[in-house]
């Protein structure tokens, strides 16, 4: 109450976040930096050198868990089912951060929910968080309130998906993402390999990507696949040695141009 006598009512949502990796870090930042949210604990089982973390609470035992509005579990997703039967009985919602776990999988004693932030995350790369899509679920509406005014503390672009909805979600994010970079990896490895860099591929790899998310990528696909140029397929699979390169190489060739009604 202020000496007018207007009562305020507190609306910050209190969180903990539990697992200090890729995801944890960026989510502690963000969160730190949000209005209306507080951070008032991290669990970190092998805190030891958090000296980033000199303003909030960490402990790596997890009965010394606080009070909280939201406990955010960020660890691997193996481990979050069994994990979170470690987590003492609260009134919170206990979340977990994965695309491909099911809401289910977190223990039964707990309201449960999710809050995945689609993007690659890596500890030493700076997230603009604000434009982070963040797929919420919830097993009611209020927490699914909760939820929502949790990542629009820190996102614009704040989505409710089912859990069935959110494997699809991630199933395409991996081509998008792990499967595209893994190419990147074997176009490195065929460059290094001939003394040649990677940076010669870079404007190319950016257009590529710019290409696809102004326009619909199956209509700007280019190559010798989709010309069906057989020679220089014949060309490109006598020039990979690399057996595994030759079979994705096949394989991708073929789905290029199954897409585009041509046959091999
Ligand atoms: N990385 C991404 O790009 C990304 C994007 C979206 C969603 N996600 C999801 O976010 C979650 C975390 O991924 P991440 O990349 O942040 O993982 P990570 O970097 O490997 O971090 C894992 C954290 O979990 C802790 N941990 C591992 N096993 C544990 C256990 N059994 N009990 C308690 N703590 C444990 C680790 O502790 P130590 O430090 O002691 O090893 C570490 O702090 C996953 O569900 C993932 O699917 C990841």
């Amino acid at each position: 109450m202020n000496s007018s006598g207007v009562v305020y009512f507190s609306t910050m949502i209190k969180v903990i976040v539990l697992g200090y990796g890729n995801v944890g870090r960026h989510l502690v930042k963000a969160f730190q930096a949000a209005q209306d949210v507080e951070v008032v604990q991290v669990y970190h089982r092998s805190a030891q050198d958090d000296s980033e973390l000199s303003d909030v609470e960490i402990t790596s035992d997890i009965s010394e868990i606080k009070v909280a509005d939201v406990y955010v579990i960020a660890i691997p997703d193996d481990e979050i089912e069994g994990f979170s039967k470690q987590i003492p009985k609260n009134d919170g919602i206990v979340v977990h951060t994965s695309g491909s776990v099911s809401i289910q999988k977190i223990h039964d004693t707990h309201q449960k929910g999710i809050f995945y932030p689609l993007q690659t995350f890596s500890k030493d790369r700076t997230v603009d968080f604000s434009t982070v899509p963040i797929c919420i679920e919830a097993q009611s509406e209020r927490d699914l309130e909760t939820l929502r005014t949790l990542a629009e503390s820190i996102s614009v672009s704040v989505h409710h998906i089912t859990s069935v909805e959110r494997r699809k979600l991630h199933l395409a994010a991996v081509f998008v993402n792990n499967f595209s970079n893994h190419l990147y990896h074997i176009s490195e490895e065929i460059l290094l390999e001939n003394n040649l860099s990677f940076d010669l591929l870079k404007p190319l790899l950016r257009e590529t990507t710019e290409k696809a998310i102004i326009s619909k990528p199956a209509e700007v696909q280019t190559g010798p696949a989709v010309r069906n140029d057989e020679q220089t397929i014949e060309q490109h699979l006598e020039l990979l040695r690399n057996k595994k390169y030759r079979k994705i190489y096949k394989a991708i060739t073929k789905s290029i141009t199954a897409t585009h009604g041509k046959k091999l």
